[in-house]
C-alpha cells in the first residue's frame, strides 16, 4: 500500500509531466473551467469519471455519492446540478452507475447496514416496484438488473428537477444520459437514448 507521503510525491511528478507537454496548462485552467459534461456517478473508487472517459482536468464537472442517487431533497446534488446547468451551461448530464454496485446490493439485502439504508430508500422502493421482474432472476442477474433500473430511474429524476425543466423551457440544449459501467471490462454502455426534452422522459 502507498503511504500518504507517496501521494504528494506522485502529485509533484504528475504536475511536472503535464507542464512538460503543455507549459500553459495550469495557468490556462486556473483562469476558467468550461466543462461540457456534468457527471453524476457512484463514489466507488473503481469508477473515476475523468479516467474512464479519457477526459483531462477541466472537462467534466463531477458529483458522486453512494449508488449515484438523485433525490429531489438532496441539496448537495441539486446545488451541483444547478451550477452545472445554469452557470457552466453544460450540454450533457451523465448519470453513470456500474454493475456490481455495493450500494445497490445493500438495497437488495434484508438486513440493517446503518444510515445507508435511509440513503438507499429510493433504490429499495425500486426493488418493490420491480418485484416480479427481479424475482424471476438469479442473484447476480438480479443485482445487474437493479443497477440498470437505478441508473434509468435516477436519470429520470434529473430530468424532472425544476433546474432541468426550466432549462428546457428557456430553450437550453441539455441531454440527460443513462450509462452503466462494467467493472471487469472497463466498458461504458448507454442504457437508453438520451433524454432531451420533458416529453422524452418516459420514451
Ligand atoms: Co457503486
Amino acid at each position: 500500500m502507498e503511504s500518504i507521503d507517496q501521494l504528494i510525491e506522485n502529485n509533484a511528478r504528475w504536475a511536472e509531466r503535464v507542464r512538460e507537454t503543455d507549459p500553459e496548462f495550469f495557468t490556462r485552467l486556473a483562469q476558467q473551467q468550461t466543462p461540457k459534461y456534468f457527471w453524476i456517478g457512484c463514489s466507488d473508487s473503481r469508477v473515476p469519471a475523468n479516467q474512464i472517459t479519457g477526459l483531462p482536468p477541466g472537462e467534466v464537472f463531477v458529483h458522486r455519492n453512494v449508488a449515484n442517487v438523485v433525490q429531489e431533497t438532496d441539496f448537495n446534488v441539486l446545488a451541483a446540478l444547478q451550477y452545472a446547468v445554469d452557470v457552466l451551461k453544460v450540454s450533457n448530464v451523465i448519470v453513470c452507475g456500474h454493475y456490481g454496485c455495493g450500494g445497490v446490493q445493500a438495497a437488495l439485502e434484508n438486513f440493517r447496514h446503518g444510515i445507508i439504508d435511509n440513503w438507499l430508500a429510493p433504490i429499495r422502493a425500486l426493488t418493490r416496484a420491480h418485484k416480479d421482474e427481479l424475482a424471476a432472476l438469479e442473484d447476480a442477474a438480479k443485482l445487474d438488473r437493479l443497477c440498470e433500473l437505478n441508473v434509468l430511474s435516477q436519470a429520470r429524476h434529473v430530468a424532472r428537477t425544476t433546474i432541468v425543466e426550466d432549462a428546457w423551457l428557456r430553450g437550453q440544449e441539455l441531454a440527460i444520459h443513462s450509462w452503466i459501467y462494467q467493472l471487469d471490462q472497463g466498458i461504458l454502455t448507454p442504457l437508453r437514448d438520451p433524454i432531451t426534452c420533458a416529453e422524452g422522459i418516459e420514451k
